[in-house]
């Protein structure tokens, strides 16, 4: 599949406001900063496609990118875990998230994005859960592996392959840099096998 071609289709803030053209879907999600917007940019070349920022929660809305005129989407969903929004909006956020992962049909995979210096927090494990429960595949990508050496961040990908041997769900992981390309090709295939079952 190219990625080069993919284009902002539209942002929903419910279930119902997903597209209904798109009938296959891979949802980019994990903690707030953790690099899921970066990494969209560049599996697609498009440095400004989905927004990045140094604020985390800057992704309020379940962010569509359809993949040419085919009717398939990757999905920039909104971060969680950030706690400098009102209490209100983010327990509104993650029932619309919940909801969104519960029932939208055309999901195919889950991309979970986890900073390599810092993996596996509360939240990742409650998604890794999640994905279990309901037998989602689902993709662990390490993200800023730049940030530490070869052995370090070959390291940090052993003892998560670790935590999740016992999965019941497909599970898989791979290290990643937005800033070097670093693990660029194994996540096209990943994504590649989901869109191309
Ligand atoms: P939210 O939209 O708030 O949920 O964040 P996000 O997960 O989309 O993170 P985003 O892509 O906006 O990146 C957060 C910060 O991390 C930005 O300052 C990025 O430049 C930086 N960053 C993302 N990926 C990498 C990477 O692979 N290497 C390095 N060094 N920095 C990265
Ligand atoms: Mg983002």
């Amino acid at each position: 599949l190219t990625y080069t071609k993919t284009h902002y289709l539209r942002s929903a803030a419910t279930l119902s406001q997903c597209p209904g053209e798109i009938t296959r879907e891979v949802a980019f999600a994990g903690r707030s900063n953790a690099g899921k917007s970066s990494a969209l940019n560049r599996l697609t070349g498009q440095k400004k496609l989905a927004r990045t920022s140094k604020t985390p929660g800057r992704t309020q809305l379940i962010n569509y990118f359809q993949l040419g005129e085919l009717p398939l989407a990757l999905v920039d969903l909104p971060g969680y875990g950030y706690a400098k929004v009102p209490i209100g909006v983010k327990n509104a956020w993650q029932k619309e998230l919940g909801n969104y992962l519960q029932k939208r049909d055309a999901l195919a995979g889950l991309v979970l994005l986890m900073d390599i210096r810092h993996p596996l927090t509360d939240y990742d494990k409650r998604m890794l859960e999640w994905a279990n429960d309901n037998g989602m595949p689902l993709h662990l990508v390490l993200t800023k592996s730049d940030k530490l050496k070869r052995g370090a961040a070959k390291s940090a990908l052993l003892q998560v392959s670790q935590a999740i041997r016992n999965s019941s769900t497909a599970v898989s992981v791979q290290m990643f840099s937005s800033l070097n390309g670093d693990g660029l090709d194994e996540l096209k295939q990943r994504l590649n096998s989901w869109f191309l079952p």
